[in-house]
C-alpha cells in the first residue's frame, strides 16, 4: 500500500512538472509563431523573383476548381472545327424559356425591343439601332452565332460575359429564336385546338406585373 502511494506520489510531481514546461514552451512559441507569420501584403515587392513581383501569375494550363471550359459548343458557341454551333447545348424546357425571356427583358430590350425590332427605350432616346431579330439575314444566323453575340459584344453593343452566366445566355438565345417565330409564324403554325383563341383579345404582357402589386414590388426592389 504504502509503496504504492509513494510510488503514485512521485509520477503525478513529475506529470505535472512536464505539462508546467510544455505550456511554457508550446505557448511562447506558438506567440512567436502566430505574430510573425510570413506572408505579403497585397501587391508587395518580393526579392524572391526576378520580376520582384510577390503577386504571381497562374502557371500555365491550371484552372480553378469547377472552371473547366471543356467544351467549346456550350461556353463559346462553336463546334470542335471553329463553326458556330448550329443546336442548343442543352434541351430547351419551357422553364429555361421563361427564364430566357426574364433575362432577354433585363439585358436586351431597353436595346433591341421587347419583341427584338430593335426600337428599345435608350434607341427611342439615340442609342445606334441594332438590326432588327426578323430580318431574314438575322434570323438565318445559328444559335451559336446569337451565344457568341452576347458573350463578346458585336459593334456598338456591348459583351455581356461578365453579366450574364452561360446557361442563362443560351436560356436568351432560346427565347430569341420564340421571338422570331412569333413575328414570322403562318395560321398553320398554331395547332387546331388553339386557332380560335386568336380571335380573343391578347392577354396581358407577360412582363407586366401590375395585375399583382406584391409582384412588382417584390420583383422591382420597392413600390414605384
Ligand atoms: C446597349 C444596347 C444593346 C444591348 C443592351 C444589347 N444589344 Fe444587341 N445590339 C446592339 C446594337 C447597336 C447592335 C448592332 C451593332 C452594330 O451593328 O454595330 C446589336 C447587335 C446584336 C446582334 C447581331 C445581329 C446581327 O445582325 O448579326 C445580336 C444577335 C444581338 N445584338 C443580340 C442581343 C441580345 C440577345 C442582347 C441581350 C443579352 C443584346 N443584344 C443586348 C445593341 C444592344
Amino acid at each position: 500500500m504504502l509503496r504504492i502511494s509513494r510510488g503514485q506520489g512521485r509520477w503525478r510531481q513529475v506529470v505535472w512538472a512536464g505539462v508546467a514546461a510544455a505550456l511554457l514552451a508550446g505557448g511562447a512559441g506558438c506567440k512567436q509563431k502566430m505574430s510573425y507569420q510570413p506572408r505579403y501584403d497585397p501587391l508587395e515587392r518580393s526579392e524572391t523573383f526576378n520580376d520582384r513581383s510577390s503577386a504571381r501569375p497562374l502557371p500555365a494550363g491550371t484552372v480553378a476548381r469547377g472552371f473547366l471550359r471543356d467544351d467549346p459548343e456550350v461556353f463559346l458557341g462553336r463546334k470542335e472545327n471553329g463553326d458556330y454551333a448550329t443546336e442548343f447545348p442543352f434541351p430547351i424546357t419551357e422553364e429555361v424559356m421563361r427564364r430566357g425571356q426574364e433575362r432577354f427583358t433585363i439585358y436586351c430590350t431597353m436595346c433591341h425591343g421587347f419583341s427584338g425590332y430593335g426600337n428599345g427605350m435608350i434607341v427611342q432616346r439615340g442609342f445606334s439601332p441594332p438590326p432588327s431579330f426578323h430580318a431574314p439575314e438575322t434570323r438565318e444566323k445559328s444559335v451559336g452565332y446569337y451565344f457568341a453575340v452576347i458573350t463578346n459584344g458585336y459593334g456598338a453593343m456591348p459583351g455581356h460575359a461578365h453579366q450574364i452566366p452561360v446557361s442563362d445566355r443560351w436560356a436568351i438565345v432560346a427565347y430569341v429564336r420564340a421571338l422570331q417565330l412569333s413575328q414570322n409564324a403562318s395560321l398553320d403554325d398554331v395547332p387546331a385546338a388553339h386557332r380560335s383563341a386568336l380571335d380573343a383579345p391578347p392577354p396581358a404582357p407577360m412582363n407586366s406585373r401590375s395585375a399583382d402589386p406584391h409582384s412588382a414590388n417584390s420583383h422591382s426592389g420597392g413600390a414605384r
